[in-house]
């Protein structure tokens, strides 16, 4: 029998929405190119945090199923494209997983099948990219035979308030009847929907929010930059500024920025704005900021080692947490990765602690990992906190033998050293 709803790409996106979907009791099938990911599922793994294994195993009682067989997309009411948007290796969006999952789906497409794309991209992807795709492999118009809509996700893995379910999602359409029948399939499961005017704004308000994020991360890590230089405490500056009650959100500085959106989505607006002869100078003076930070914590660091033992060369530092967000397990664009390469490059003994990352690789080769948390504070040179997960306890920071260099402004004491 062919599904309501098939998911294209079952990543951090699609597999919580195939989740939701599932829950609201829409009969769903997910569409996946990796066999990995298609026998992980199928056999009750999840391989994306947030959605557990017991979730996956209840999603498959319910008749779920995921397969690498576009054959699936075959007689569906709705597909939903939740595939990766990444970066060529010159820097420039890459849309060929979206191009690809256009034309898997061309293929299929039938007389009122309603398509949304929900990967992030430039505005005007939905329209200029996958439209054409749609309407030319199948010879049915966009508007006419059948529904095109673009709505954006904004699911925050590891968020344990927001979901799915209650962040509130923009819809919108390629006409009205577009967006109406996009509202009608996404209601049943999303609490609050907002309709934009036209694809365009909604890919637009994707792109903004994340820039929005990401200039002004920038924003506090060059504050930051400016109050080492001056002698002035960064994190009582923000503990004060953040008491505005109106007109001020609170920041935090870091080791630089990670993860599949937040570095990458900006890198979409900036390179269409430059193809329609558009300069985003906003967005080009936050890459700079942003590209220094895993440097500058590098040259904290070394700086910290040669103080305390006596030169950088030999000398030992444990990066605690790698991942680029806390208490998540995804290292994508992760800064951790920059900043033990530039150790490693002034030959520091480099190890680390992540109770989410069992293995992580360093220009290839893996950087050894310890478990015992206590004991490595004991014997490291330096401790660089890079990643505030949960289990970083103020006090254990504090009471480490060695010397520490806390990116996240949490831990207090006499070897502390805050960025
Ligand atoms: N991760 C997030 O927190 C997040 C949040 C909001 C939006 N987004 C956006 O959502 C999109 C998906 O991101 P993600 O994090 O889920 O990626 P992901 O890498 O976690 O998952 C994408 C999945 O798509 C599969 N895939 C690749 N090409 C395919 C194709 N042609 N057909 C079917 N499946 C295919 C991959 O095998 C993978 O399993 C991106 O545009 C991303 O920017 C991500």
């Amino acid at each position: 029998m062919a599904a309501e709803l098939v998911v294209m790409g079952l990543g951090h996106v699609g597999l919580p929405l195939s989740r939701a979907a599932v829950s609201a009791g829409l009969a769903t099938a997910g569409y996946d190119v990796s066999r990995p990911v298609v026998d992980g599922l199928t056999g009750g793994r999840s391989h994306v945090g947030g959605v557990g294994d017991t979730d996956v195993a209840a999603m498959l009682r319910a008749g779920f199923h995921a397969t690498d067989d576009p054959a699936v997309l075959e007689g569906a009411q709705t597909v939903v494209i939740c595939v990766p948007t990444g970066l060529t290796g010159a820097g420039l969006p890459d849309l060929s997983a979206v191009e690809d999952a256009a034309t898997a789906v061309a293929a299929r497409l039938h007389p009122g099948m309603l398509v949304v794309l929900e990967s992030t991209s430039y505005p005007g992807t939905t329209e200029d990219v996958v439209r054409p795709l749609l309407e030319r492999g199948s010879g049915l118009r966009a508007g006419e035979d059948f529904h095109l809509a673009y709505s954006p996700q904004r699911i925050d893995p590891g968020n344990p308030t927001w979901d799915v379910r209650n962040t509130p999602k923009i819809v919108s359409g390629r006409t009205a009847l577009c967006a109406k029948h996009a509202v009608a399939f996404y209601s049943r499961f999303v609490d609050q929907l907002v309709v934009a005017r036209g694809t365009r704004e909604a890919e637009m308000a994707k792109l903004l929010e994340n820039t929005y994020r990401y200039v002004n991360i920038a924003l506090v890590d060059e504050v930051a930059l400016f109050c080492h230089e001056t002698g002035i405490d960064i994190w009582d500056v923000l503990h004060c500024a953040a008491s505005k009650p109106f007109g001020f959100a609170p920041f935090s500085p870091g080791p630089g920025v990670g993860g599949h959106c937040i570095p990458v989505d900006p890198r979409y607006l900036a390179a269409r704005a430059e193809s329609q002869g558009f300069a985003f100078r906003t967005l080009a003076a936050a890459q700079d900021v942003l590209s220094r930070m895993p440097d500058h914590v590098v040259e904290r660091a070394l700086t910290i080692l040669t103080g305390t033992a006596g030169r950088p060369e030999g000398a030992t530092a444990l990066l605690l947490g790698v991942t680029y967000k806390p208490d998540v397990a995804d290292i994508r664009e992760t800064p951790a990765r920059q900043v033990a390469a530039g150790l490693l490059a002034a030959g520091v003994e480099v190890s680390y602690h992540d109770p989410y990352v069992p293995e992580f690789t360093v220009g290839g080769a893996p950087l050894p990992r310890t478990e015992n948390l206590r004991d490595a504070l004991d014997r490291a040179d330096v401790a660089i906190l890079l990643q505030d997960h949960a289990c970083y306890a103020r006090e254990t920071l504090g009471q480490a033998r060695c010397a520490l260099l806390d990116t996240r402004g949490k831990a207090v004491g006499s070897r502390v050293t805050l960025l």
